[in-house]
């Protein structure tokens, strides 16, 4: 097991998105995924999947649809003013950094794909209450709180073994084309997208605003006096 304190790993585990062809082993590879299902999942349900795509010719593939999505993604930005927290120059590595990965994705020697298995795949519920439908419909909000633990983990895991990686989404735009480049079956559902290597870049430290900014005592308005 990699000796890292917890606190360590949360606190300069930022995203990387430039590796070194080097590939990641197997056996360590399976330590992370290890580590991912130990998250907690709703009804403890750990319908996850977790597909590990090595093959260069799927990495490309997949590569090429995170170009593609990139494209959507760059018009949504620049419809956007910048986060206010960002600094000028904060802000233009961080958009280096997410541009880099727009044509380099396919470069990282593993692709992980975290995915869910829908609980309500084949039996579509009928003659429900309209109290249960609205339940239902409330709880679609919720459903990747089953998946994004594991997620964190992997992030986490990787971290320890000084893995570099990164939590991307956006090749949701085109699922069904993920879907296929991995034969994922209809039930199935993808969640993240993560390059998985040895950095090129530095860990840490990783910046965030302040709890003070961002928690209340009791009640909205009231802030956190820690
Ligand atoms: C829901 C979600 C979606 C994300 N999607 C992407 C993405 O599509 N591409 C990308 O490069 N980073 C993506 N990220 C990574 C964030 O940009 C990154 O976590 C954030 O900027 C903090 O980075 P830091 O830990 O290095 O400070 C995503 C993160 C989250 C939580």
């Amino acid at each position: 097991m990699a000796e890292m304190g917890l606190f360590e790993a949360m606190y300069s585990a930022r995203a990387l998105r430039r590796f070194k062809p080097d590939p990641v082993p197997d056996d360590v590879m399976t330590k992370v995924l290890d580590a991912a299902i130990r998250a907690p999942s709703g009804s403890n349900a750990q319908g996850w999947l977790f597909v590990v795509v090595k093959d260069a010719e799927k990495r490309r593939r997949l590569g090429a649809i995170y170009h593609k999505a990139s494209q959507i993604l760059t018009a949504l930005y620049a419809e956007r003013p910048r986060t206010s927290h960002f600094s000028e120059e904060q802000y233009r590595r961080f958009m280096s950094s997410v541009t880099y990965l727009f044509d380099h994705m396919d470069e990282a020697p593993v692709l992980l794909l975290a995915c869910l298995k829908s609980a309500l795949a084949g039996a579509a519920p009928s003659g429900l209450s309209p109290e249960l439908q609205s339940a239902i419909a409330k709880a679609a909000r919720t459903r990747g709180a089953s998946i994004y633990p594991a997620v964190q983990n992997i992030i986490l895991a990787c971290r320890a073994f000084g893995l570099g990686t990164v939590l991307t989404t956006i090749h949701t735009f085109f699922e069904e084309e993920v879907k296929e480049i991995v034969g994922l079956p209809s039930e199935v559902s993808t969640f993240a997208l993560m390059p998985i290597g040895y950095p090129r870049g530095k860990f840490g430290p990783v910046r965030r605003l302040p709890v003070s900014e961002v928690a209340c005592l009791d009640s909205y308005g009231k802030p956190w006096p820690g």
